[in-house]
């Protein structure tokens, strides 16, 4: 299949990662991709071939099962992965960029020996923020952790968790003083035998495949070795997690962006006439193809300049958030020019482009709204004065 990107500023490793995630996403998603959709359910050799594949522990170092590979590579698979389906993609970047990211970066050495080498190999996972009561306003979260023995009892339950119908490990935020507001917030590592149970599976209008359910935590034990981080120190496990994982949905829907104008300028360039010649000869449409490439390649140059601040260890707290806003809106214009570019039948089930319209509204909502990015750009810029 074509693409439309001419850059070539990754590493050879980068390049050839990201060639053999196009390769698989063509030959072992796409085939599915209709049928997981209309199902409402990720099938599981999916699942089993993403392991398989080693994109489930790509920064998980080595010694541990993982690849050892960059930041930019598990964002370029999330990328690559989203062009064939946003459903996958978003799988794999909560796996990667949320949880083994938590896991990786505050675990204990006790808790990355016991969980990344499963959680590459075949375990997955979830991240547990967001309640009823508390979206936007995360840190107000309800579910409680009470001292108990050796550990916390957690009570409570989470709304529109990812993964989660199909996930073994859990990070699960709860607080363990609610006088102390946010500085109560603990991070835990909950293994789904540990007594979680799915109280709901949500009916949505994108990303169909892709699980998001309520869950139920009642009186779940979990021992003190699984505190991730310090006590009383979770919310900045959770907000800086999500600082990466921005960037984690910001390639999700570049890939979604790039998907749909390839398939749509294929289409108008080799498959459909009208008035005897392809529609897209026209200069009204090739000045739309020339607006969304350009806006396509402004949100690709903000996403990678982001990655890599975050790889090489400078702020990239802004710059994450500039690329999940600004790619989120590339994503919903690029998949809504590309139904019209096809007519008709960009607006049937025959083809894949309904659905990266109806997918790509999720961008400006999870990992925080368009209005909670601007708001952290804005507070950035305010600090800086
Ligand atoms: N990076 C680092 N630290 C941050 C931060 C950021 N982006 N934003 C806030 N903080 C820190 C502040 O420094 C402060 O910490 P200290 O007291 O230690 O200095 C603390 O957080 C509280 O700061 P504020 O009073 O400014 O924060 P707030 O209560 O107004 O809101 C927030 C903070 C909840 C993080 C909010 O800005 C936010 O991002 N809400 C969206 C929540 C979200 O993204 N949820 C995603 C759930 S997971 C998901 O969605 C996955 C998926 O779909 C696939
Ligand atoms: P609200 O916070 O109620 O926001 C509603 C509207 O009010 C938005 O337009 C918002 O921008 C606006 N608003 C709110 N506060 C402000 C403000 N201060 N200033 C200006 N405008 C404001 N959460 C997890 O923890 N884990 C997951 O895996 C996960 N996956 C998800 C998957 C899906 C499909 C969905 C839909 C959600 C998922 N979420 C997950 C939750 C997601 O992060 C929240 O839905 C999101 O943060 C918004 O919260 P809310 O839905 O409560 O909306």
């Amino acid at each position: 299949q074509r693409t439309i990107s001419s850059l070539n500023n990754f590493t050879e490793d980068e390049q050839m990662f990201r060639e053999a995630v196009s390769k698989f996403a063509n030959e072992v998603v796409a085939p599915k991709v209709r049928e997981m959709d209309e199902n409402e359910n990720m099938d599981k050799e999916v699942i089993d071939a993403m392991f398989e594949n080693g994109l489930m522990g790509i920064e998980t170092p080595e010694e541990l099962g993982g690849a050892g590979a960059s930041f930019t590579s598990a964002i370029l698979v999330v990328e690559e992965l989203a062009k064939v389906d946003p459903s996958v993609s978003v799988m794999n970047d909560v796996h990667n960029t949320l949880v083994n990211t938590c896991i990786r970066t505050w675990g204990s050495k006790d808790l990355k020996e016991r969980y990344l080498p499963g959680m590459a190999e075949n375990r997955l996972g979830s991240f547990a923020l967001s309640e009823a009561g508390s979206g936007s306003d995360a840190f107000a979260l309800k579910t409680r952790a009470e001292p108990k023995g050796d550990g916390y009892v957690l009570n409570g339950s989470k709304m529109w968790i990812t993964n989660s119908y199909e996930a073994d490990v859990f990070i699960v935020f709860a607080t363990v003083d609610p006088s102390k507001g946010y500085k109560g917030i603990t991070a835990f590592v909950v293994d789904k035998d540990m007594g979680i149970k799915i109280a709901k599976k949500e009916k949505k209008l994108g990303i169909r495949a892709s699980s998001t359910c309520v869950i139920n935590l009642d009186d779940v034990y979990v021992p003190k070795e699984n505190v991730l981080g310090e006590v009383g120190k979770g919310y900045k496990i959770a907000i800086e997690c999500l600082n990466e994982g921005r960037i984690g949905i910001g390639a999700q829907m570049l890939g979604l962006a790039e998907g749909a104008f390839t398939k749509a300028t294929n289409y108008c360039f080799h498959d459909r006439k009208q008035f005897g010649q392809y529609i897209g000869e026209f200069q009204g449409m090739q000045f739309q193809f020339g607006q969304i490439a350009t806006e396509i390649e402004a949100a690709r140059l903000l996403l990678y300049n982001a990655a890599r601040l975050k790889e090489e260890g400078h702020n990239f707290t802004k710059e994450a958030a500039m690329a999940k806003l600004y790619c989120s809106q590339i994503a919903q214009k690029s998949a809504s020019a590309a139904v019209d570019w096809m007519g008709g039948v960009g607006f049937t089930r025959e083809e894949t482009l309904e659905k990266f319209y109806r997918d790509s509204k999720i961008g400006t909502i999870y990992e925080g709204t368009s209005n909670i990015q601007l708001q952290t750009i804005a507070k950035l810029i305010q600090k800086g004065h």
